[in-house]
């Protein structure tokens, strides 16, 4: 298993270019299932996720081409097999995204029960009692979710809690669903409007995009020609190296990004005492040289503040002037980094879901563990700041997400190195 071994104390500093969203990439990835027609991807990042889901896909029967730019071309017209196995399930949560699309095209779907970070229960109920309401006849058997539905209905379906991918999910299903579906408090985070702009890019027929109110007139078939879409920037990706440069005092200026979909997190690093300027598709931070100020921040679905961005936080906390309260909203077991900066010296202690942290003067490397994705990203940022030398094991979370890690950070003066074995 590769490692990542990093020795703290460089002040970052130095130009990037941020990759396209994973989190976005995913779902327009799964939505080719829809399409009668082939169809181009621009702007992939080079994640072990995309290749699980091309994996995904390409076991089904369709033809996936991949060029030197991470463009994808995907042919839908043969499918040979309506499931996603559990074996690639497993490592990639978002795998119950191809669940929505087969079920609406084919009449049917077979998908394990999903695995990915273990950020808490993770359930997928609302996903399916939707697609229940919208005439799906769904049996769970032995670990697999089996659907099948002659054509999906459309119908008014108020969601319990914001979720992504169930949104995600439910707004594929019904693109080719009989009549009107109206998905109420959707959620309105840039990645589903991604989604929603591919899908219309297609041939489907979405309002109310970037609100929560998503109306969705069902068509017959999604089959325009010669369609290249380009996936949005990673907004966390990017939100992870603008608190690099701001946990080591240092300065950053971020390409291909786009800033309007960061307001929450910039705001919070201002607050932090980072001068941030930006541009259509820039942004700058430098801290001349500043320790950043410990700042509380609440998750919560977007705009507010992204869950995945909490950890990072946690991090440049614990090494920041004065006390910062972490409240963790969207997942109630998101908090496993803690331990492993508390092992590195950190002042954080945890009461159910907030997390008190104490800045200290420095923290203090060592061997830890990532144990989720965006865990592994703070556990990095941490061993960045610390002293001496920090080993962080199970990396192969951070290759899930992060497009050449190492590599980025090295750009930015870090003392980082990636071991196999
Ligand atoms: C997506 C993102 C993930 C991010 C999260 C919240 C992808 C591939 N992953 O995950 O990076 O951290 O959104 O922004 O896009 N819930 C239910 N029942 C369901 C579905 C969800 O109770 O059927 C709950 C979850 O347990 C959680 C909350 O809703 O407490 C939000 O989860 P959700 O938005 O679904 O997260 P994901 O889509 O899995």
């Amino acid at each position: 298993m590769d490692k990542l071994i990093i020795t703290g104390g460089s002040q970052l500093s130095g130009e990037l270019r941020i990759s396209g969203a994973k989190n976005a990439a995913l779902p327009v990835l799964a939505a080719t299932l829809l399409s009668e027609e082939p169809v181009s991807i621009g702007n992939i990042p080079h994640l072990h996720d995309i290749t699980t889901t091309m994996q995904l896909l390409g076991q089904m029967g369709i033809r996936l081409t991949i060029d030197e730019k991470m463009n994808i071309e995907v042919d839908s017209s043969s499918i040979t097999k309506y499931e996603a196995p559990y074996d690639l399930v497993k490592t990639m949560r978002a795998s119950i995204l191809v669940l929505g699309p087969l079920l609406a095209r084919f009449g049917e779907a077979h998908v394990s029960f999903p695995g990915g970070c273990a950020i808490g229960t993770r359930p997928v109920d609302i996903h399916i009692d939707s697609l229940i309401k919208m005439g799906a006849d769904i049996r769970v058997e032995a670990g697999y979710i089996h659907a099948k539905a002659s054509r999906l209905k459309g119908c008014k379906l108020v969601l319990d809690k914001v979720t992504v991918t169930g949104t995600e999910n439910l707004l594929m299903a019904a693109v080719l669903a009989e009549g009107v579906t109206i998905i109420e408090n959707a959620a309105k985070e840039p990645e589903v409007s991604d989604l929603a702009l591919f899908l219309n890019a297609m041939g489907a027929k979405i309002s109310g995009i970037d609100t929560d109110i998503l109306t969705i007139e069902g068509v017959l078939k999604l089959d325009a020609k010669n369609i290249h879409y380009n996936i949005i920037p990673d907004r966390i990706e990017a939100g992870t190296y603008l608190v690099a440069a701001a946990i080591t005092k240092g300065r950053v200026l971020l390409k291909d990004v786009r800033p309007d979909l960061l307001d929450a997190v910039i705001d919070k690093l201002r607050e932090a005492g980072a001068d941030i300027s930006t541009g259509d598709d820039w942004i700058e931070l430098n801290m001349h040289g500043k320790k950043p100020k410990a700042v509380n921040v609440r998750t919560a679905p977007y705009p507010a503040f992204p869950t995945d961005m909490q950890a990072q936080f946690t991090a440049m906390n614990s090494v920041a002037e004065g006390v910062g309260i972490i409240t963790e909203t969207v997942f109630e077991n998101r908090f496993m980094h803690v331990q492993e900066m508390q092992r590195m010296g950190a002042d954080i202690q945890l009461e159910s879901n907030t997390a008190i942290c104490k800045g200290i003067n420095q923290l203090t490397g060592a061997p830890v563990m990532a144990t989720d994705l965006r865990a592994s990203a703070s556990l990095v940022l941490a061993g960045l700041v610390a002293k001496g030398e920090t080993l962080v094991d199970r990396i192969y979370h951070i290759d899930r997400g992060y497009d050449h890690i190492e590599e980025k950070l090295s750009q930015l003066g870090a003392s980082i190195r990636r071991i196999s074995g």
